[in-house]
Formats: C-alpha cells, structure tokens, sequence
C-alpha cells in the first residue's frame, strides 16, 4: 500500500523529488499550454479526476493558477467557497475530509491555521495542498525556484539545483520568508532572511542567515525578495509600518546585493512600501514571470502528489 503524499510545509520533498517537481514545471511550460497557445502539447496526465480547492483567505493569484493548471491538465478543479460549505456553519474539519476523501482525488487549501491543513490530511485519505498558511505558502516557493533557475541556468548545478545562489528575502519573517528559508534549503539555496528585532524568523526554526541590516544583509544576493508587511491576518498597526519602514526593496538596496541581482515579489505588492515602483516595473525583475510561474510549478506538484505523469508509480 502506498501513503497519501502531502504538501504542508514543503519539506514532504527530497532534494530529488523538488528537482524533479522543478524538470515537470519546465517541461510543462515549454509546451506552451497557456494564453497564447494555439493548442495544448502535452497529455492530460489528471484526466478524469477532480481537485477541490478551498479558499478561506482571499487570492488572486492562487485561486486563479490552480484553477486553470487544474483545467489544463484534464482534470476538475471544484471551487469550494468556505461560506458555501457547512465547515462554516460548524461541521467538523474530521467530517469534512471523510466527505472530501469520498469525492475528490485532491484537495488544495488556503486557510489560518496550519494545524486545520494537518487534521484535514490526517482524517481524509487524499492528498492535502497547502494554498499559503499564517505558517507555510509552500506553491509559492517552488514557483520561486522555478523562476531562479530561469533566471541563472549557468549558474546551476548538476542535478539543477541552486547550491551556488544566495537569496535575501527583505522585510517581514513571514509564511513567505519561512518557505523560502525552508523549501529553498531542499534546493541547496542559500537564504538570508533580513528583519528587523520583532518580525524574525525564530532562529530554532529556520537554518537560514538571519539579519536586522538590510545593506550587509543582502551583500554578496543574487535575488532579493519582497512581500507585503502586512500579511492577511496581521493588525495593519503604524508600529509594523514604522518597523519595516527601512527595509523596502528599491534599486538603491539591489546596488547594495551582487552585480546583475533580480528582484522577486510574491504579490500582491504596494508600490512605495515593501517594494519601490521602478524595481516592480523595472527591467531589474521577474516578479511578472514568477507570477505565471505558479501555474507550471502546481500542475508539476499536482502531478507529484496524485503519483500521476512523470510521477506515476508505474513509471
Ligand atoms: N502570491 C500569492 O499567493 O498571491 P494570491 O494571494 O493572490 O494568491
Ligand atoms: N505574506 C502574505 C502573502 C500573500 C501571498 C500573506 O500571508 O498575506
């Protein structure tokens, strides 16, 4: 009998199985599936199945890359509005996953609390895909390797790990800065996480470089990366403002990291904030690809999860 696979934190991945979760996405995207394609040119590795998607938090970019990455590859993506569902009105997280589990051959799930992803998982008998946590946006982080390789393939290793590149997430020790520090080290990447007293990471939880200065901080970076200082759940109070107000990424902080750094955002952003205009819509970044790049990095984790395409045990 084979176990359900999850992805809570992003660490249910080996080096080997990012790498190769990473190799699907790329193959994935080079063939051209997407607005722009004239027609699909690969199988329907999930047809016939559905994927239900629950979203307890608002999105824009997750609701609408799993929805469509579903879609393309031949597979139902059932949108489950939480008001919509009797979870609203009480009925258990345990009832829930046995219902799902009777219906639906996956289920991603944006909401609070890790520790509702991980007794959904724990009572259903599918896998569970965590759409971004108060904890954990482990999708995001993939999307975001993904797009570190595109953006230095000379510089990769072997195996198209990322062992010779060093990140410097700038801002609030958030969900975002945790995957990154957490999924990113699964590459080989090297991560420096720049907070000031407050909004750090723990230094028990994380294997990352931890810093409050963002000029030495990002010293030697090849990516820096931004995301919002005030995260869905967070009291948007002026002390949090007033905290991280020095640590926006512009093009005077990029001067400050290594020759020919790019810039990443997870989005959304706010322009004069966490991230300055002319680095958002500059040529210094690739946070608009990182954006398209959720989509090929879920279908290759779709795909990973549910043991189909190049995943298939049969294989
Ligand atoms: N980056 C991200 O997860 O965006 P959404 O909140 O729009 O899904
Ligand atoms: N840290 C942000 C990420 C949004 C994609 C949040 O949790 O709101």
């Amino acid at each position: 009998m084979t176990t359900t696979r999850h992805l809570l934190t992003g660490t249910e991945l080996s080096r080997d199985d990012l790498l190769a979760v990473l190799r699907r996405a790329h193959e994935l995207k080079a063939a051209g599936v997407g607005p722009g394609a004239t027609a699909p040119s690969h199988p329907a590795s999930l047809a016939g199945l559905s994927v239900g998607l629950i979203f307890q938090k608002p999105s824009t970019r997750t609701r609408i890359s799993m929805e469509v990455g579903v879609h393309e590859l031949g597979a139902h993506p059932l949108l489950l509005r939480p008001d919509e569902m009797q979870l609203s009105r009480g009925e258990s997280v345990k009832d829930t996953a046995r219902i799902l589990s009777r219906h639906v051959h996956a289920v991603g799930i944006r909401t609070n609390k890790d520790s509702l992803l991980e007794e959904l998982a724990a009572e259903g008998t599918i896998p569970v895909v965590n759409l971004l946590t108060d904890g954990h946006h482990p999708c995001q982080v993939v999307a975001d390797l993904l797009t570190l390789q595109e953006a230095f393939p000379e510089r990769l290793s072997d195996d198209g790990g990322l062992d010779d590149l060093h990140l410097a997430y700038v801002g609030d020790g958030n969900n975002v800065a945790r995957s990154i520090a957490l999924v990113g080290a699964i590459a080989g990447l090297r991560v420096t996480v720049v907070a000031p007293d407050g909004y750090q990471l723990d230094p028990a939880e994380t294997t990352a470089t931890l810093s409050d200065d963002p000029r030495t901080g990002v010293a030697g970076a090849d990516c820096l990366y931004a995301d919002v200082w005030v995260s869905m759940g967070d009291t948007d109070s002026d002390e949090r403002r007033a905290a991280l107000r020095a640590y926006g990424l512009d093009d005077a902080l990029l001067d400050a990291a290594a020759p020919g750094a790019i810039a990443l955002h997870c989005l959304p952003a706010h322009p004069g904030e966490e991230i300055s205009a002319e680095v958002l819509y500059g040529d210094r970044q690739r946070i608009w690809d990182q954006a398209e790049n959720r989509r090929h990095a879920q279908k290759a984790l779709l795909e990973w999860v549910l043991r189909a395409g190049p995943f298939s045990d049969a294989a």
